[in-house]
Order: C-alpha cells, then structure tokens, then sequence
C-alpha cells in the first residue's frame, strides 16, 4: 500500500497517487515531516498521545482491506469456533458476568460503518471479538500493536483496613519526568471526577474480554506489575494498553501519606489532583509512515494491484510471515515481559519453580504450559527433580501457584496431573463441525500429519481414522442445532516419548495440596486447576478480585485453541490452503485466535452428554476461600506465599461442597 498524504483533496495528492501507482511496488517516497506525522516521531522513544494518534490514524480506511479482513473472520467465527451460537444466546449463570454477542451481526454492522481510518476499522473489529470474554477468541491487528500505551501513575488495588482501595503501585518518571516517585503508596481516591473504585470496577466490567469472572478482569487490568508470572496479553491493563486509549488524559486525586507515617495509619495530607497524559513508547522500524506501513503493516499476501482478492496468492513470503506472526515476532516493541504475544498463550520463558518455604510447605509456582517442542523432555524431568526433592526434604504441603498462567500445551498439563495422581481419564471434549474442516481432519489422517491427526476417537482410541469427526451429533447451542464430532481425546503418546522418569506421588493427598490462583490461570490452565479440584478435591484459594464478590479460580477453561497463522501452515502443509471454504490469510498483517475445541465438566449421566450448562467455559468454578492484596504481600510475592502457607497449615481453606 502507498500513503496517502494528510490532505487527500489537495491536487498534489492526486499527482502523487498517480505517480505512486504507476511506479508500482519499488518506490518508496518519504514525504516531508510536516506532511507525514509518522515521519514526524520516527526514531523518538516517546511521544504524546495525539502525535503516536496522527501516526497511527494516518493511513486511510480501505474498504477492500476491510472487506477482506471481515470475510477472513466471518469464515472463521461460523466455521471453527466452537462458541459462536452460544455467545449469541449465553445461559444465565449466577456469578458469572456473560454478555450475548452475536459475532455474525457484529461484523454487519461494522461492515456497514463508514470508518475514519484503517486503525478505527481494526479496532472495532478487535472490540467486538474482546466483547465475547472468551480469551481465547482474539483479533490482533499487529499494524496498530507496535506502540506501547503508558499511563505513568501504575496503579494497583488493596485491601487496607477492611476496606478495597486503589493505590499507586509505582510511577513510571521515565517516560514522563512530571511523575513524581513521592506519589507512590498514595492512595487515589477519584479518576476523572468518579470514586476511584467504581471506575476500576466498570472498566474491568466494560472494556476487559479476559474473563467471565469480573474478579479475573478485575485482577488483569490491576496489580499485575507487581506480583508478575510472565503472561502479559498486554492489550488492555488500567494503565497499560497496546492499542490507542480513548481518551488523552485521566485526572486522578490521591491522597498521600503524612510524612513519617505508613499508608495503613491513614493519617493523609491534603489531596490534590493530577492530569496524567497518555505517553506512546515509539517503535524503531520505521522512519516515515511509508516505511512504518511496510515494517508493520504491509501482509506479504499481497497482489500486484494493492488489495485486489482476485489476483492475491500464496508466496514463500506468506509463509514465512505466518511463521514469524505464529512465533510472536511480529512485535517491535517487546511487551513488558519478554516474549509473549497479544494474540494467545505466552511463549518461551520459563515454565516453573520449585520453593521451600519453612514449616515443610513448598511452593511449586507454575508460570506457563507453553513447553517448547526441544525442552519437553527437561519439562518433565525438572518436574519430577523437584518433587522428589520436596519429598527428600519433608516437605509435607504444596502451594501449586498457577496464578497468571496463560496456558500452553495441552499434554504438559496432562503430565502434572498424572504425575500428581496418576493416568486421569480426559474430560469430555468435542470440535464443531463443518465440511470445511472435515476436508482438514480427513486429509491429516491421510498425511499421518498436522495436529489434527493428533485426536482419537474417546470411545476407542485405538481407531486411527478421521471417523470421530464425520460422525456426527447434533445439540443445541444458543437455542440452534449444531453440528459436533464425537467426542474425542487427545494423544499425548508423543509428548511422553521423551520422558524418561514421571514421578509416582504416593506422599502428597489432596488435602496437602492448595491451588493459589489469581484467576489468571487460562486455557490449560484453567482445565488443569478445573480438573485438579473438581476430580481430585484439591482445594482452591482465590487471590485478589473485589471485595466480597465471589470468585472463580480460573479463566477462559473452554478448551483448545488455534490460532489462524498456525491453522494457515497447516492448511498449506496438508495441501488445503486453496480449498473454497479456507479463510484467507489477512489482507494486513494480523492474527487471530479462536477456541476449537471445547471441554465440559464432569457430567452426572450420559444423558447431559452436550448439555451447554456443562460446558466448563459456561459454568461457574468457584474458589474455596479467598485472600486479598495488601499493603504487604502486594509487592512481595514471598510474603504472599507466607500467608498462604498459614492460612494452609491453619486449615483455613478447605475444600467446599459444590453446591
Ligand atoms: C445473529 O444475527 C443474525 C442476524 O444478523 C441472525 O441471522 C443469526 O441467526 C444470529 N445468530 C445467532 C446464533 O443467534
Ligand atoms: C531444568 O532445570 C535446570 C536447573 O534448574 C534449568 O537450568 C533448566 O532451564 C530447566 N529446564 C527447563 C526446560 O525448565
């Protein structure tokens, strides 16, 4: 795509345009700074608000792009997710916050917006997808997810004399030397002219697709700074956003501390308010906006005329980027973390830690499921080191930290649960069908190849055909009948190649050990802590959240997930990415994610086989017992796992009938 400069009518423009066609694809014209508000920012670290807003809003809405894009993600959304009729038509559940979004009806009324540039259009279509609360079901326009969105007062959420209050966590003075290290511990008792906490409390309600669970929301877009695991979606915190915030400033009124005395004497000196601007951090790949569209934005699957659909084909180029999107490199700016992505489960990092604390309770804190392919084998056994040392050492109760867990690889979950209490039958968990992808799962068994020759048949597993999938069953969803395949289960035969010693737990009972979880514990995750405790009675004690509200100890446990770079490789490995029904890869470089498969909860009888109240992403899984934030554990994860550790030997939180 060549740019158009900010005053389209001008008759420069049209010449330009011109020229720009028809020296095609090589040229690259930078325009004058003044003209090109790209240009105006390239190679800052920061900028304000409104000039990273020019930049961003520079390039113009392309109803071809647009079309293209929502195509993609119609095809996708009524296809493959699995959720798609009954988000548009929830269960009421008590406890859980489920708005009805009707994915199909959304993208018409988006499709028949005018939009005032490519960024509004993107992000609309984000918004709508975030609206499901299902955070698996993501759109990342990555064109619009290179700038990092800073509010400079960080704010986090406590419980300080019985009462929740929201303080400043930490300034960040080096994007905005106004901040003032001094307002740290302030409480802030007023955003924009509202009581603090009812704005927190509607913004984690209003602009959060986390979770169903307001606690979990409540929990991602505060604190996360200070008590930190290493999964950052880093789209949508409080004061920390990758997409352009809604408004320039925010007005906070903190009250802070008398000199010489703690927060929790609340003994305060007169408040004041501050406006606190919005301050982009800038990318460094690019120099003007034509440049920035080309590192950030341009898709490789591209056609000589710039968004014709017809002529648009798959390159060596197409792959290449999908891989690069797929690996969570298509970011410029690093998110706070290191290496995750907005667009689904962190990667990389590392996985979990074994800590002793004294009183003979260990903490095994488990960061992510996402196991790189070469460190599997070292996955399991560091695993079984560490439980073993537990043993060797006396240690008699384990704290299983999954809070802030972003989920992963389906097969490393399945490993701690067996290595905890032996081989576990799998949860009841089916895929939607569509002749689309019955075309896929067949041509996968055919190819022995892909992860869609990964899935049995849960009925007899030694059947190594696509049959699971073409016999069909129909339940309803959403009030619609909807095709699903058999259920099925996932081999993990060779995940567990590789492993060459599992640990036998015949020490360690239910009752010793304590799920703690903040809420975000995601996808494998949330199915491991879902199973732990409803099949295996391990208790659960929920972190965080507001006050007095009941809550859920894990989020989004709906199933499996993919993500359209990786289902676009497969296609293309299985010879498939032709076929008429597949999606097409995203005019403008962009990703998305969806949950394929879905799981149920333990069921009394077959005859609630497909029952949507049973699906685990529609049901409530609520915690045993519940510790807050305070103004000691907030910053100190050690001290947390200290109260814990108490509250454990104390046998404060034991586990509670389902009711
Ligand atoms: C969503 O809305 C469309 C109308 O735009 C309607 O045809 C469709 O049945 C609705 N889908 C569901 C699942 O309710
Ligand atoms: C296994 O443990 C060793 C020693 O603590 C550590 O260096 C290594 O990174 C761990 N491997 C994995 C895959 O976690």
């Amino acid at each position: 795509m060549k740019l158009l400069p900010s005053n389209p009518s001008s008759s420069g423009y049209k010449v330009t345009a011109a020229i720009l066609i028809l020296l095609s694809v090589t040229s690259s014209t930078t325009f004058a700074a003044k003209d090109d508000p790209c240009a105006a920012i390239a190679g800052k670290s920061t900028a304000s608000f409104t000039d990273a807003k020019a930049c961003l809003d520079h390039f113009p809405f392309d109803q071809d792009i647009a079309d293209q894009t929502l195509e993609t993600i119609r095809s996708v959304t009524n296809d493959l997710y699995v959720f798609n009729e009954i988000a548009a038509k929830p269960p009421t559940v008590d406890g859980l916050a489920v708005v009805p979004v009707n994915i199909s009806y959304g993208l018409d009324v988006i499709k028949n917006e005018k939009w005032e540039s490519d960024r509004a259009f993107q992000d609309a279509v984000a918004l709508l997808l975030d609206k499901v609360q299902d955070a698996h079901l993501v759109y990342a326009p990555f064109c619009y997810r290179q700038f990092i969105f800073w509010q400079p007062i960080q704010l986090n959420s406590l419980i300080r004399n019985r009462r929740l209050v929201v303080n400043v966590a930490y300034v960040k003075d080096d994007i905005w030397p106004d901040a003032k290290k001094s307002w740290t511990g302030c409480e802030v008792t007023h955003i924009d002219d509202r009581e603090a906490i009812d704005m927190v409390v509607d913004y984690a309600v209003n602009n959060n697709g986390e979770s169903k669970d307001v606690n979990t929301c409540y929990n991602n877009i505060m604190n996360t700074k200070s008590y930190f695991h290493g999964w950052d979606d880093g789209a949508d915190d409080l004061g920390y956003h990758r997409f352009l915030p809604a408004q320039e400033t925010h007005a906070y009124t903190l009250r802070c501390p008398k000199k010489g005395t703690n927060p929790i004497d609340e003994k305060y000196d007169e408040p004041f308010t501050v406006k606190v601007p919005w301050v982009a951090q800038v990318p460094q790949g690019f120099s003007d906006a034509d440049s920035y569209w080309q590192s950030y934005c341009q898709s490789s699957y591209a056609s000589t005329s710039p968004f014709g659909k017809r002529n648009a084909v798959w390159s060596d180029e197409t792959v290449d980027e999908l891989k690069r999107i797929h690996e969570g490199q298509a970011f410029d700016l690093a998110p706070v973390s290191g290496n995750s992505n907005s667009a689904g489960a962190s990667q990389g990092g590392r996985y979990f830690e074994f800590i002793e604390l004294d009183n003979k309770v260990g903490v095994i804190d488990i960061q992510s499921f996402s196991v790189a392919m070469q460190d599997r084998a070292e996955f399991a056994s560091n695993f079984t080191e560490g439980l073993e040392k537990f043993e060797k050492n006396g240690i008699e109760k384990i704290i299983l930290d999954l809070s802030q867990n972003g989920g992963g690889d389906a097969c490393a979950g399945e490993y701690i649960i067996n290595s905890l209490f032996g081989s576990t039958p799998d949860y009841m968990s089916d895929v939607k069908y569509s002749p689309f992808l019955e075309r896929v799962v067949k041509k996968a068994y055919d190819d022995k190849a892909t992860k869609w020759y990964d899935y049995r048949s849960e009925a007899d597993p030694s059947k190594i055909n696509a049959d699971w999938f073409s016999d069909t069953i129909t339940y309803k969803r959403g009030g619609q009948d909807v095709k699903f395949s058999q259920p099925i289960t996932l081999s993990c035969g060779g995940w567990n190649a590789g492993v060459k010693k599992q640990y036998k737990n015949k020490k360690y009972k239910a009752s010793d050990l304590l799920i703690l979880s903040d809420g975000r514990c995601g996808s494998t995750c949330a199915i491991v802590a879902s199973r732990l405790r409803l099949s295996h009675q391990v208790p659960a004690l929920g972190f965080g959240g507001i006050r007095g509200n009941r809550m859920q100890f894990a989020s989004f446990p709906g199933g499996e997930s993919e993500r359209l770079s990786g289902f676009l490789m497969d296609l293309q490995s299985l010879g498939l990415e032709n076929d008429p029904d597949a999606p097409s890869p995203f005019p403008e470089r962009a990703d998305m994610g969806w949950t394929f498969r879905e799981m149920y909860r333990p069921m009394d009888n077959e005859n609630s086989k497909g029952d949507e109240r049973y699906l685990l992403e529609y049901s409530v899984n609520y915690a045993d017992c519940r510790l807050y934030f305070d103004d000691e554990n907030a910053d100190n994860v050690q001290v947390l796992w200290k109260q814990v550790a108490k509250i454990m030997l104390d046998g404060e939180c034991p586990l509670l009938a389902d009711e």
